[in-house]
């Protein structure tokens, strides 16, 4: 591996240590949101579940820490249940097993991990409907309609489960579904709706709604986080250049609009302005989605891209970061999961950290990704 700057060598070397004394106490536990310097956990079923464990791969992948690894594997086994329960899962399948079973798999060769990667692939396939060309998003009476943005980052299981077993199922539902985003959740800025409601029936599109940001027509800033990254995925995958333009969209719009220290509002179009809360979180996301962007395009473009994805990263590391302090259990602070309904303001996300961590890991060369 060539030699990495100072700061990023720092910061994956605080990055595993707090993951390793933080696992002390979570263990094998999910955790979602630290409020007060601890982390609240969750039930296996909750959509975040695959972070912790997808934590702690990336830090495996490198110590080969075995304690690290079972409390992975024992994540990744308590998900089992749920894979015999369609009604406990929701599109969210993807990011659960991507970051268990999927990177075990990729990790180790596991055998299981790949079984139940597939059957999570089967158990998010049955969500598409084939007359609105979307995949479900919730379940529960009267949202049989309803897509997000958010589901851009489950396709990457599909095309995985394409790519293995050879059948192009899979791949055509996660190509219809991102089609389905590019026309009815893109904006003429590159920003993109939260919520669109379809007719179940006849696939009509009825309603944009604001779901996690201000108002249906704002901009919150993780919406446009899993936008740029899952359409550089969906680019990485299918070679489509429809997804790479979206991409890039995506990414011009979230870049014009990053403060000063390149750390995200919340919404991009709230009415607090400059004194709007953080979200750390879609920072962390974004700086992925800029570092495989980077990758896809020339090299004038590949040097934006690249030195907007650092930049995040290092003021996360440098101004968000949590690492001196021995009762914060979050990697990086100031993330803001639902605004709207107050919960999680202004701490610590499961979500955030992991990207954070994948971010450094990218930075330190180790290039494969788990999506
Ligand atoms: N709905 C997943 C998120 O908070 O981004």
């Amino acid at each position: 591996m060539t030699a990495q700057p100072q700061w990023v060598q720092e910061a994956w070397e605080q990055t595993k240590n707090k993951v390793k004394r933080v696992h002390t106490r979570i263990g094998d536990q999910f955790p979602h949101a630290s409020v007060n310097g601890t982390y609240k956990l969750e039930p296996a079923a909750w959509w975040t579940a695959g972070f912790w464990p997808g934590l702690l791969w990336l830090v495996y992948r490198d110590t080969r820490d075995e304690e690290l690894r079972a409390s992975a594997e024992s994540c990744e086994r308590q998900l089992d249940v749920l894979l015999t329960d369609a009604a406990k899962v929701d599109h969210d399948i993807g990011f659960m097993w991507t970051l268990t079973s999927g990177a075990r798999y990729r990790i180790l060769g596991d055998e299981d991990s790949k079984r139940r990667a597939l059957l999570a692939a089967n158990l998010l396939s049955a969500r598409f409907n084939a007359q609105g060309n979307f995949i479900r998003a919730w379940n529960g009476q009267g949202l049989e309609g309803w897509a997000i943005i958010d589901c851009l980052m489950n396709l990457p299981l599909l095309y995985w489960a394409s790519s293995v077993t050879g059948d192009p199922r899979y791949l055509h539902i996660a190509t219809r579904h991102a089609d389905t985003v590019l026309q009815h959740f893109y904006r003429e800025d590159g920003s993109v709706s939260h919520i669109v409601a379809f007719d179940p029936v006849t696939g009509e599109k009825l309603e944009v709604k604001g779901g996690q940001g201000y108002a249906p027509d704002s901009a919150w800033s993780r919406g446009t986080a899993w936008a740029i990254y899952g359409m550089s995925l969906s680019y990485q995958y299918t070679g489509n250049p429809a997804y790479l333009n979206a991409a890039k969209r995506s990414a011009h719009f979230f870049m014009a609009n990053l403060p000063e220290d390149h750390v995200p509002y919340w919404d991009f179009r709230s009415p607090e302005g400059d004194s709007a809360v953080r979200d750390s979180s879609a920072g962390a996301c974004a700086a992925c989605g800029l570092l495989l962007l980077a990758d896809q395009v020339g090299e004038l473009e590949a040097r934006m891209y690249r030195e907007s994805g650092e930049k995040i990263l290092h003021s996360l590391y440098s101004r968000y970061g949590a690492w001196e302090s021995e009762t914060e259990e979050g990697l990086i602070l100031h993330g803001t999961s639902h605004f709207p309904e107050q919960q999680n303001v202004d701490v610590s996300l499961i979500y955030g950290d992991y990207y954070f961590a994948e971010g450094i890991a990218l930075l330190m060369g180790y290039e494969e990704r788990f999506w």
